[in-house]
């Protein structure tokens, strides 16, 4: 797919989602292992890509001297700054731009962090090497997404087409490895968590192609697990459970 008919995607999708997203209340769970695998301090400066509603973004401001959340979404920076006034943070800049190409000196910033960005690029090696590029030596890069087996990745990427046109691939784990390799970084931790959301709560915030089919598909996959989300139902009420991945490596 071509570049621009891509971004153009993304934006109409984000434009839509916007207002809902940073209510689906998983989207807070384990910020506090982002802040604690950075070891974030009062010293940092903070570069959040793709920032969306400037959930991550918000939660760095509160643990360190200041944070540039950027993102190609206008509504989703619009989200941002109501979240940075409602908790008072004066140490946020927001700036709107594509990630594939960072408008920063080399060496910039302290820690570089994106999360559920990276299954939206059209070029994952291009933007991860500009996360390298632009973070200070000694500092962090992470990267957060969901990330499956190999065997799972086909199936999950049709799911998420459907809900989300924008969506380009999930990246496996051994994808996500080769990339960190590729891009030149030696030790790459690995840390997870699991991302529960209610199916019902996950619908009313998106914009699925076909929603009769992506509920089906999801509701099928219950003691399968094609998907690779463990969808489970308790008094029938389906549970999706997302498999997060926490890559980061030194500079
Ligand atoms: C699923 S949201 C994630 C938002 C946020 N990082 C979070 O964790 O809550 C994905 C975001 O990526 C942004 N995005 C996707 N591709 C981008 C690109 N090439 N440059 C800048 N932003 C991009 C979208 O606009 C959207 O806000």
């Amino acid at each position: 797919m071509d570049t621009k008919k891509h971004n153009k995607n993304i934006v109409e999708q984000f434009s839509k989602q916007a207002r809902g997203y940073t209510s689906i209340t998983s989207h807070s769970d384990s910020l506090d292992k982002l802040i604690s695998i950075t070891s974030a301090s009062k010293k940092d400066e903070v570069l959040d890509i793709a920032c969306g509603s400037g959930i991550v973004s918000c939660e760095f401001a509160k643990h360190t001297n200041n944070v540039t959340g950027i993102d190609m979404t206008q509504e989703m920076l619009v989200e941002a700054k109501k979240m940075q006034t409602k908790l008072h943070l004066k140490n946020l800049t927001w700036l709107i731009g594509d990630v594939e190409n960072l408008p920063y000196a080399d060496n910039s910033f302290s820690i570089v962090v994106s999360r559920f960005g990276f299954h939206h690029f059209l070029n994952p090696l291009k933007v991860l090497s500009e996360m390298k590029r632009v973070c200070k030596p000694n500092g962090v890069v992470m990267v957060v997404d969901v990330s499956l087996p190999d065997s799972k990745v086909k199936k999950y990427n049709e799911m998420e087409k459907n809900r989300d046109y924008s969506h380009i691939a999930a990246l496996s784990l051994t994808e996500f490895s080769d990339l960190f390799e590729k891009v030149g970084f030696k030790d790459v931790n690995t840390d997870f968590y699991s991302m529960k959301i209610e199916l019902k709560e996950q619908l009313k915030a998106s914009f699925p192609s076909d929603s009769i089919a992506l509920k089906n598909m999801i509701i099928a996959d219950v003691g399968v697990d094609d998907l690779g989300i463990n969808v489970t139902e308790i008094n029938s009420e389906y549970f999706l459970h997302y498999p997060i991945q926490i890559f980061s490596a030194k500079k």
